[in-house]
């Protein structure tokens, strides 16, 4: 009779520990939870990332790609019940501007003192509340089959633009969306000084044929011949031409600006653990190699991780000494985007 139990009694609980091994196979992420990642890089970056970090550590992790401008204002906008965990990549400014009104974290990671002296300076200039993944530089393309085509001279200066003849043939983000163009309108001002960059600028506004939402839409767009020249950084247009693309990129004769690309934890992120290990992973050099992979062709924070032979050297470039504590303040930046949308984008063409 004893038997007879015991043995019913194993055989249930045998059962109960298949069940249960099979439900850990089947969600086996589940045990280590889960990241919302807010990812400011091209799609064809974000999705490897999440995918290895996914294998990597078990984490189940929800992505939503976009735009930098367009990140800042949703965390702005859910900072009272944060949805995103942690916000990965996208131009500098608005990450800077997130930290000083508070709507990220301080976090010092183990792998801050691996980094170049340009991804530690903005961990430092935030007080700790974002730090730099990538640097690159601004500059434009064109199509060398439309340019051919419409037997137009060369661009090489930012003064180039201007030229009539391109009316309707030059393309650029909106900069309240896009901190690629953000990183424009700064780079005018520094080097034009604000009354002749915004001169420029409304100038400039004669030849656009449309503010897109994404920095690197029109680099997309000269390679499909949409738009004779494209405004962009550097590397989205070297990823563009090692496509097969029939495109130039230009490094401006004036002179350019360049991006500190960032990464922050967001205020009240409901997995600040898991957060921090996105971070920490996120400046490793296997998890940077990542990018040349997807054909992004930034500098790399990490000095291990290895400069993809493709990015734009950015020692040959005639980078301007751009301040990146001015334009990325909030008081700046605020000014800047209200004053462009009224004497630039809100005038007729
Ligand atoms: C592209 C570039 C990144 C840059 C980002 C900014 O993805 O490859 O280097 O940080 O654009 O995006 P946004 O749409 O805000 O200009």
């Amino acid at each position: 009779m004893i038997m007879t139990v015991t043995a019913r009694g194993s055989a249930v609980f045998g059962a109960a520990l298949l069940l249960l091994g099979t439900a850990a196979l089947a969600t086996p992420a589940a045990a280590q939870g889960q990241l919302t990642v807010y990812c400011s890089v091209q799609e064809e970056w974000c999705r490897p990332m999440v995918a290895a970090f996914e294998k990597e550590t078990g984490i189940k992790v929800s992505m939503t790609r976009k735009s930098s401008g367009e990140t800042y204002a949703q965390i702005k906008a859910e900072s009272a019940n944060p949805k995103g965990d942690i916000w990965w990549g996208g131009t500098g400014d608005p990450h800077q501007q997130a930290a000083e009104e508070g709507l990220t974290e301080e976090y010092k990671s183990p792998k801050l003192s691996e980094l170049n002296d340009w991804a530690v300076r903005q961990w430092e200039q935030t007080k700790g509340r974002t730090v730099g993944v990538y640097s690159g530089a601004l500059g434009f393309a064109y199509n060398t089959k439309l340019l051919a085509e419409k037997k137009l001279a060369e661009p090489k200066c930012w003064a180039d633009l201007l030229d009539p003849k391109l009316k309707d043939e030059v393309q650029v983000a909106d900069p309240n969306s896009s901190g690629t163009s953000y990183t424009m309108l700064a780079t005018i001002v520094q080097i034009m000084g604000e009354q002749k960059g915004f001169d420029y600028l409304k100038a400039l506004h004669k030849n656009i044929n449309q503010y897109t939402k994404s920095g690197a839409a029109p680099a997309k767009a000269t390679s499909l011949g949409e738009t004779t020249v494209g405004i962009a950084f550097l590397h989205d247009h070297v990823t563009m031409i090692v496509e097969g693309a029939p495109m130039k990129a230009v490094a401006p004769c004036e002179g350019t600006g360049y991006e500190i690309g960032s990464m922050s934890i967001i205020k009240g992120a409901k997995n600040l653990d898991n957060a921090k290990k996105w971070y920490d992973w996120a400046l490793t050099p296997a998890a940077q190699a990542l990018g040349a992979q997807a054909k992004s062709y930034q500098v790399p924070s990490n000095k291990a991780t290895p400069v993809p032979p493709q990015a734009p050297k950015l020692a040959d470039i005639k980078l301007i000494d751009f301040n990146f504590a001015k334009y990325g303040s909030s008081e700046e930046r605020r000014r800047l985007l209200a004053k462009w949308d009224a004497e630039v984008k809100n005038q007729p063409k």
